[in-house]
């Protein structure tokens, strides 16, 4: 119990700031044995504030008319009464069950929308190089960025690609990307997932949004609008094993255009050794075909992957791997923003 006091006294302080409502949760939360003993059911590792918070989420998206809803800076649509703190203890004690449920079965969960920045200007790159585009996207989540083609984006500086779709995310640039004259096309795309998320499933989207901070308001409203463009462009997302599933995946990908394989945020969830697997097979698939890989990941997670060798970075860093005519290509095109706010181009 000492251990979890800690750990939310330290989240406590390091988000007082950054997302004040649950830096005021997890204070209040230290000092809540009652609340602290719902999290031994978690698995050890996922004994962690953000779990309990977004447990917590879930169950307050289903009941928005709760008076801790408006506490919550994304579901508030009146002024919150009484203590924060108060409303949050009594809220989850008394669906102690649900809780229980939910920290025994579920780990945090993100696809973000905004990472779609991370392939727009690669992309144009192979649009013009290869033609069609076919998208194999690895650790896919809820497929939500191969929504690519289907949103704008405002490129600042730059200008609107893309003006006439229904959600754009802003792209801040330092450098000199190739800005496309519109959005780079995909003639067809598939995601896979070792846990997939069914955008059309509403308790898995729900615990999708929960897993957003509740302070990230405009993240949050912008991961309900990815959701209804997902939902209406049927994205299709397989349950896969990365190194398992990608070699069938470029196969089918080969009849529809150019296969281009991404992977964002996903290769340091596997071993060292799968992930050399990973990098071996997509050598043998492009020293016989043509082959693209788009990876944005960060190299100290990675560093089997081309291109991070030797580098400490932690940050996340797009490279884009080309195999032509049997030759394999390695360009390093930029640094990023962890959820693709900026792209800083050509570093
Ligand atoms: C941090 S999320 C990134 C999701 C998405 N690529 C993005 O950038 O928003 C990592 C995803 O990788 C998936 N994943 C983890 N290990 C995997 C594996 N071995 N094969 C396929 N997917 C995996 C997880 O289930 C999760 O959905």
């Amino acid at each position: 119990m000492i251990e979890l006091e800690r750990r939310f006294d330290e989240f406590a302080r390091a988000f007082e700031v950054g997302a004040p409502l649950y830096g005021k949760l997890a204070a209040r939360v230290a000092r809540e044995p009652r609340v602290l003993g719902l999290m031994s059911v978690a698995p050890e590792t996922q004994r962690i504030p953000v779990l309990l918070f977004a447990a917590a989420h879930h169950l307050l998206l289903a009941e928005a008319d709760h008076p801790l809803a408006a506490h919550y800076p994304n579901l508030a649509r009146r002024d919150g009464d009484g203590d924060t703190g108060d409303h949050f203890v009594d809220f989850v004690l008394t669906r102690a069950d649900p809780m229980r449920e939910l920290l025994a079965s579920r780990s945090t969960q993100t696809n973000e929308i905004g990472r779609c920045n991370w392939f727009l200007f690669p992309f144009a790159i192979l649009s013009e190089e290869v033609g069609p585009l076919a998208r194999v996207d690895i650790g896919s989540s809820a497929g939500l960025t191969l929504l690519s083609p289907h949103i704008g984006y405002d490129v600042r500086p730059g200008g609107i690609i893309g003006a006439e779709s229904s959600l754009a995310i802003v792209c801040d640039v330092r450098g000199q990307p190739p800005l496309p004259g519109r959005v780079p096309a995909v003639a067809w795309s598939i995601g896979f997932d070792a846990s997939p998320i069914d955008v059309s499933d509403d308790d898995e989207v729900r615990w999708l949004e929960a897993c957003v901070w509740p302070d990230h308001v405009e993240r949050f409203e912008r991961l309900r609008a990815a959701v209804s463009l997902a939902r209406a462009h049927g994205v299709v997302v397989e349950r896969g094993d990365a190194v398992d599933s990608v070699e069938d995946a470029v196969t089918r990908a080969r009849s529809h255009g150019h296969p281009v394989v991404t992977t964002s945020w996903v290769m340091s969830y596997l071993t060292p050794m799968r992930r050399t697997e990973f990098v071996g097979t997509l050598d043998r698939i492009g020293s016989i075909s043509d082959l693209s890989w788009v990876i944005a990941e960060s190299p100290r997670e990675t560093p089997e992957l081309p291109g991070h060798e030797g580098s400490d970075e932690l940050i996340t860093v797009v490279t884009l791997v080309t195999w032509r005519a049997g030759h394999r290509s390695v360009r390093r095109l930029a640094t990023t923003h962890p959820h693709g706010n900026w792209v800083n181009w050509g570093s």
